[in-house]
């Protein structure tokens, strides 16, 4: 077989984008740290401050007033949607090609989830969305999927139009801009992620972002042990309005040090990613009945994945099984060049628990909640959302890493020219 012949220096870079830069600056961010023996945010010996810093620094990037570094993205969204309010009796509408964290943050608030459906960009689709909008409707977590955003700016506009509130999940793309405007800056709340598949990554990690005080202070309560804490770093609890409740998603310093060397590497990372997503994208626009996910604005593309949309799903498992053998792979930790019916709980009806409306605890809740009586008749499975199973259906997934060369660039057009071919 073909496949025997391939040796591991033929297989594709493995897509953890950040990790390759993961370099000198990061190990003498990380070693002032050390050195200072003061690893925790709030007080030490001799505090470097990293997670102030690289909260500032995301400020500054997004041009927003308040941000909040915490140990995940999944934390992030929990903690965003507390700080709106959200629970029992509201719903958020969030589209069905995502992350599970989207859901379970929204089934952990006690609320509902409900799905809206995609357009050719693969995110959510306004036109969908406003159909969704109903009376229980409380906001919309618009995800922006596989490094590059779609209709966020149609969606700004229904959300403030409906007065609901709009929270960004930008966990895949950071890094992203439409018409120079950054993703993480549309909406009124937004959130990333620094896990090891981000385009920056200290392993784990995340980030809250806002304008609004009220939102921020809330947001700092939940992300600690539930209230504020003064300047030297203790606990505050006179403040009625903000005795609430931690979920203790606090960043580390250690992490914070490493982020905030990845974070000068940003610009350079998604450069390199755009250039080689676009070279192979050209090679690959010869191909007869192959189109691609439509970017709304390329230059704002961090070019972390390319999504290749077949002629039928036959065709797609066949290209996907021929460019696999002929070395277009990653080793046995990766997922790439799949077929997008593959990508595990990136789609809803892969996910298991949103299908069978798991339960969070044994009272049944939030389905079986009185308040929640309005979404009895809300389904999760495969069906639900036609655009999005007509497009994974016959879509393949490729991660584009940073370090690709360009023999790996052609060597790839070649595989998917024969694949298609054949
Ligand atoms: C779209 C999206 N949202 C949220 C998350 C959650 O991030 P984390 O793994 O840091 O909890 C991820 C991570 O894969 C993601 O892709």
């Amino acid at each position: 077989m073909a496949s025997d012949l391939i040796t591991e220096t033929d297989l594709l870079p493995y897509e953890w984008p950040g990790s390759f830069f993961i370099g000198a600056e990061e190990i003498e961010e990380a070693l002032k740290v050390l050195n200072a023996r003061s690893p925790f945010r709030f007080y030490g010996p001799d505090l470097q401050r990293c997670v102030e810093r690289l909260e500032a620094a995301y400020c500054k990037r997004l041009n927003r007033k308040y941000a909040i570094a915490v140990n995940s993205g999944t934390a992030a969204l929990s903690l965003a949607l507390a700080a709106l309010g959200v629970g029992p009796g509201d719903e958020v509408l969030v589209p069905g090609y995502m992350w599970i964290s989207c859901i379970s943050a929204i089934v952990r608030s006690g609320a509902i989830p409900r799905l809206v459906d995609v357009d050719d960009t693969f995110c959510m689709d306004p036109a969908d969305l406003e159909k969704k909008i109903g009376p229980h409707t409380k906001g919309v977590l618009l995800v922006h999927m596989s490094g590059a955003m779609g209709a966020v700016d149609k969606i700004a506009e229904i959300c403030r139009k409906n007065k609901l509130f709009l929270l960004e999940d930008c966990a895949q793309a950071n890094g992203a801009t439409l018409k120079g405007r950054p993703a993480g800056s549309f909406g009124d709340m937004a959130i990333f992620s620094f896990q090891l598949n981000k385009n920056i990554t200290a392993g784990e990690g995340g980030l809250v972002v806002c304008d609004d005080e009220n939102l921020y202070r809330r947001s700092w309560a939940v992300h600690d042990l539930g209230y504020p804490r003064n300047a030297d770093g203790r606990l505050e609890f006179s403040d009625p309005n903000y005795q609430m409740w931690g979920q203790g998603s606090r960043y580390a310093e250690l992490l914070a040090a490493v982020m905030l060397a990845q974070l000068g590497k940003l610009e350079k990372i998604t450069t390199e990613m755009r250039r080689r997503k676009y070279a192979l994208k050209k090679r690959l626009s010869a191909i007869p009945g192959l189109t691609f996910r439509r970017i709304p604005d390329p230059d704002g593309d961090t070019g972390a994945f390319l999504l290749m949309i077949w002629k039928d799903r036959q065709t797609c498992l066949l290209v996907v099984e021929q460019s696999r053998k002929a070395g277009v792979h990653t080793g046995p930790l990766g997922m790439n060049n799949i077929a997008m019916t593959d990508w595990g709980l990136h789609i809803y009806f892969n996910n298991a628990s949103l299908v069978r409306k798991s339960p969070l605890n044994n009272a049944g809740r939030p389905w079986s909640d009185p308040l929640n009586e309005f979404a009895k008749s809300y389904e999760y499975g495969k069906g639900t959302l036609p655009a999005l199973d007509a497009l994974v259906d016959r879509s393949s997934l490729l991660a584009i890493a940073p370090v690709l060369t360009d023999e790996a660039i052609e060597r790839i057009a070649q595989a998917f020219e024969n694949a298609a071919k054949a």
